[in-house]
């Protein structure tokens, strides 16, 4: 269950009682955001049972390392089976606390309490939660559904600019592979609790379709082949989002190349991204070849050829006939990208 409501971040101690009543309940959290939030949390538990984890902010500490501290910190505070875990903060939080629930006395339940709007409208839905290893991200990790997601727009007020603009690169992916009319809400301005509910629904919808990724699930890739090279190549100075904004923008056009998408969609999407104050075009001196080479070590490579999650038209996605996944010679991409 996701509940979208403003000021819910003060009652949250009681909503989780509610939905994963528990003996102890451990937040788990980085130091950031539990600077700002954990006063309100801890009041919302009242005379409850709670403690605060936390680790530093950011993607590289997402690792096993942090999984082996705050299981270790678990045990040595006495946490047993009746235990409820909160994950409070952005999609790095979520993933780590989710697995730490997952793994922690063969699983405990999980409540997501996602602070970035990344985190709202796309890591705290669907269940998967990890860790990055030296091999790459995400690597090890399971699936454990949340008891519950939490969320509160007005914690997005303490967010910077930059991640919540990048977090609306998926709502605007959202759009795209699901419905115009939803793309049209994220192509203006909007309020931030329509955008987070309406991209809540779709990627619900999708996931709830397709639990465990065998078909319908890839086309939330859209954006993301392409992105994923981005986003290594600029050494993580682009933000995901950002990286997933220049994706989008090429892979529509790729979609256009290949005539599976109507013309004007790259346009679209291209329009869409721009209105986010994100970018829409390669960084300086990043190379197609590259790009392409890179493209080839993502999971979704067949014969050779890689698989691309491709638009129709706004609101709807090109190969239903195929599992979702497009093959696509290099050519036509290394050809899209010198367009740019
Ligand atoms: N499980 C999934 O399905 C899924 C899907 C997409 C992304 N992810 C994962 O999500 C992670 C990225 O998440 P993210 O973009 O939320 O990054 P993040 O968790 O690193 O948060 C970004 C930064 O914002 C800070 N922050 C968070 N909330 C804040 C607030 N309300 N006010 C002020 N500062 C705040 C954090 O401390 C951090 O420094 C990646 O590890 C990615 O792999 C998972
Ligand atoms: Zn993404």
């Amino acid at each position: 269950m996701v509940t979208v409501e403003r000021g819910a971040l003060a009652t949250v101690g009681a909503r989780v009682a509610r939905v994963a009543p528990a003996h102890r309940y451990a937040v788990l959290s980085d130091t950031t955001v539990a600077g700002i939030f954990w006063p309100t949390v801890l009041h919302s538990f009242g005379e409850k049972a709670v403690e605060l984890f936390t680790i530093p902010p950011g993607e590289h500490h997402k690792t096993r390392e942090s999984w082996a501290m705050l299981t270790d910190q678990l045990l040595a505070h006495g946490y047993a089976r009746d235990t409820t875990v909160v994950a409070l903060g952005g999609g790095v939080v979520g993933d780590l606390a989710g697995f730490v629930a997952a793994t922690y006395m063969r699983g405990v339940p999980v409540v997501q309490v996602p602070t970035t709007l990344q985190a709202m409208i796309d890591a705290s839905i669907g269940g998967k939660t990890g860790v990055d290893t030296p091999a790459g991200k995400n690597l090890v990790g399971a699936f454990h559904q949340p008891a519950e997601v939490i969320i509160d727009p007005t914690v997005l007020e303490s967010l910077p600019p930059r991640q919540l603009n990048a977090g609306m690169a998926e709502a605007i992916k959202h759009g795209v592979i699901a419905s115009a009319e939803y793309f049209r809400l994220v192509s203006q301005p909007a309020d931030m609790a329509d955008i987070i509910a309406g991209s809540v629904r779709i990627k619900t919808e999708v996931v709830a379709r397709d639990v465990r990724e065998g078909g319908l699930r890839r086309v939330l890739n859209f954006g993301h082949t392409i992105g994923h090279a981005i986003e290594t190549l600029s050494r993580f100075d682009l933000l995901h989002g950002e990286a997933v904004a220049i994706g989008m923008v090429i892979e529509s056009r790729l979609a256009e190349r290949l005539t599976l998408a109507e013309r004007g969609t790259a346009e679209a999407v291209c329009a869409a991204v721009g209105r986010s104050q994100l970018p829409t075009a390669l960084p300086a001196g990043m190379r197609a070849l590259d790009i392409v080479s890179l493209t080839h070590s993502d999971k979704k490579v067949r014969k050779g050829r890689v698989e691309y999650a491709l638009p129709r038209a706004i609101g709807a996605m090109a190969g239903a006939d195929t599992g979702w996944g497009i093959a696509v010679d290099d050519d036509d991409v290394i050809a899209t990208l010198a367009q740019d």
